[in-house]
């Protein structure tokens, strides 16, 4: 079995798309890969993404057919935190709520071996605070992937207040062996990425929601018009609308600015339950 900068054994927690992405990424560069999720559907659903993803990368040569082969036969899926317990790092990517999260970081710092890292792959959530929930703060550290993962070369650093610089070199080193690109961020409200990127899409609905434009003028002049891959709506939804509020709430709180503040309109979609591509309905309809 292959390691990584040391690391023989990854767990991760959640099986969304964020998750899946991630455990995907480990098993393709031949880690053992333990995916654990408590609910059986969402295992399900995890393991058909991630087995659609590897064939559809292998078939556009984007993978080889080794890696294909590794990310199939290297990943396991468990319902259990007790499964991690071998782990060289565990990697969480579950919902965005920090209560949710501490809870989580609690149980699974009493679990995994005291050598383990602990990485979270909140978007927003201070790395600092989960941290020091658990016993090892300085083995606690963030690191921000970008959706979709298996395409996005991005993996955003965060150490906390109290992370070791040899966990955040691990972690690099890591990242760098996982074939990503790595930028290293302040634990600051949003980090870097979702601080600027967030506003925008914001503007967006602001401006949506003004008459300014429709959505359709809104993505193509955005997209168009400053070389984006895709327009801030479109890519909303395709975050989710739920995920871009739940980061703007964190923004709003975390710097006491009102120009953080969650658009109205993007507030009443999320209220609504249009979460964007995973609903079928966002901006758009799908
Ligand atoms: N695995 C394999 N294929 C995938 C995939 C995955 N996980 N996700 C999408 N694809 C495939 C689609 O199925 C589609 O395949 P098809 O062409 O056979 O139908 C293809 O990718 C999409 O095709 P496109 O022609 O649109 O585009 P590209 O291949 O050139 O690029 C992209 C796709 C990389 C997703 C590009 O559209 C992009 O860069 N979009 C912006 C993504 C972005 O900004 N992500 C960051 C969001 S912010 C974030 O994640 C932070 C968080 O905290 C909120």
């Amino acid at each position: 079995m292959a390691d990584i900068a040391g690391f023989k054994c990854a767990g991760i927690i959640g099986g969304g798309q964020m998750g899946a992405g991630i455990a995907q990424v480990f098993a393709t560069y031949g880690i053992k890969t333990i995916l654990v999720d408590i609910n059986p559907k969402q295992i399900e659903t995890a393991k058909t993404t991630i087995n659609g993803s590897l064939e559809k990368l292998a078939s556009k040569a984007v993978i080889s057919l080794e890696q294909k082969s590794a990310g199939l036969s290297n990943i396991s899926y468990a319902s259990d935190l007790n499964s991690l317990k071998d782990c060289d790092i565990v990697i969480e990517a579950i919902i965005e709520s920090e209560r949710i999260k501490t809870e989580l970081f609690q149980s699974l710092d009493k679990i995994v071996k005291p050598s383990c890292i602990l990485a979270s792959n909140t978007s927003s959530i201070p790395i600092t605070r989960l941290a020091a929930a658990t016993s090892r703060p300085d083995k606690f550290i963030g690191m921000h992937f970008m959706n979709p993962v298996p395409l996005m070369k991005l993996v955003e650093i965060i150490p906390g207040i109290a992370t070791s610089e040899d966990t955040t070199k691990q972690i690099l080193d890591l990242a760098t062996g996982l074939g990503k690109e790595t930028s290293r961020s302040a634990d600051y409200p949003g980090f870097v990425v979702n601080r600027i990127l967030m506003p925008m899409i914001n503007e967006a609905f602001n401006a949506l929601m003004e008459g300014v434009a429709t959505a359709e003028d809104i993505d193509k002049g955005m997209k168009l018009g400053t070389n984006q891959p895709m327009g801030p709506l479109t890519l909303a939804d395709f975050v989710g609308l739920d995920t871009c509020y739940a980061i703007l709430k964190v923004l709003h709180e975390g710097m006491g600015d009102p120009r953080y503040a969650p658009s109205p309109l993007l507030a009443k979609y999320v209220e609504a339950g249009w979460y964007g591509r995973k609903t079928k309905r966002g901006v758009y309809k799908y």
